[in-house]
């Protein structure tokens, strides 16, 4: 069984640069992990996206069950989605029994000034221009933004440097391991006939 960990925060606040550096330097450590980054899912399962509830809820369902299967196939996994709601994390959580929040915070003026200075092919560009305007749903503009109430790690981006903020990752991951120890030993310890 692999673990998995949702990084989850507004547009631009840091999930895709935080993820593929923990997964860099996890590799480097011998510990290869899946990244399901949403903006690289989208474009084959949304290719264009209209951003609905409806359609947001398909796909962050979706999201949560690759990340289901992968984990039990003993892939660790790095979810990089905003999922605004928190709903759509916690029913990651449900499903996956090593599972983590790590909640980005950052003022929504950074985000902002961040996402517009971000190169194009990294995201779908423009996302907070589109705020505002009649039937936008940006998280945090049109929508809201539910914070974790139970994340296992907050991170401020704005104020903790980036360095600090892998680490912090890394030793969340070992937490994680080590409950994936446990659950594997508590399973093997099960009758068989239940
Ligand atoms: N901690 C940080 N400090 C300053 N800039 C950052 C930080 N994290 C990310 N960035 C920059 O902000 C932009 C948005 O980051 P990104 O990881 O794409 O955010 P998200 O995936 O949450 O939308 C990128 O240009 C990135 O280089
Ligand atoms: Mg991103």
């Amino acid at each position: 069984m692999g673990w998995a960990i949702w990084i989850t925060g507004l547009p631009g606040s840091g999930k895709t640069t935080l993820a593929r550096a923990v997964a860099l330097a996890l590799a480097a450590r011998g510990i290869p992990v899946k990244v399901l980054e949403l903006d690289q899912i989208r474009k084959v399962v949304t290719p264009r996206p209209a951003y609905t509830d409806a359609e947001r809820e398909i796909v962050y369902r979706a999201l949560a069950y690759m990340a289901k299967l992968l984990t039990e196939a003993g892939v660790p996994v790095l979810i990089d989605a905003t999922a605004h709601r928190r709903a759509w994390r916690q029913l990651a959580r449900g499903l996956i029994p090593a599972f983590a929040e790590v909640q980005l915070l950052c003022p929504i003026e950074v985000c902002r000034a961040r996402e517009q200075g971000r190169r194009s092919q990294y995201a779908p560009p423009g996302i907070y221009a589109r705020g505002g305007e009649p039937g936008a749903t940006v998280p945090g503009v049109d929508v809201p933004y539910e914070v974790s109430l139970q994340a296992e790690l907050i991170l401020n981006t704005d104020e903790c440097d980036h360095w600090t903020q892998v680490q912090e990752v890394l030793y969340l991951v070992r937490r994680l391991a080590r409950r994936v120890v446990f659950h594997e030993v508590r399973m093997e310890r099960r009758p068989l006939c239940e």
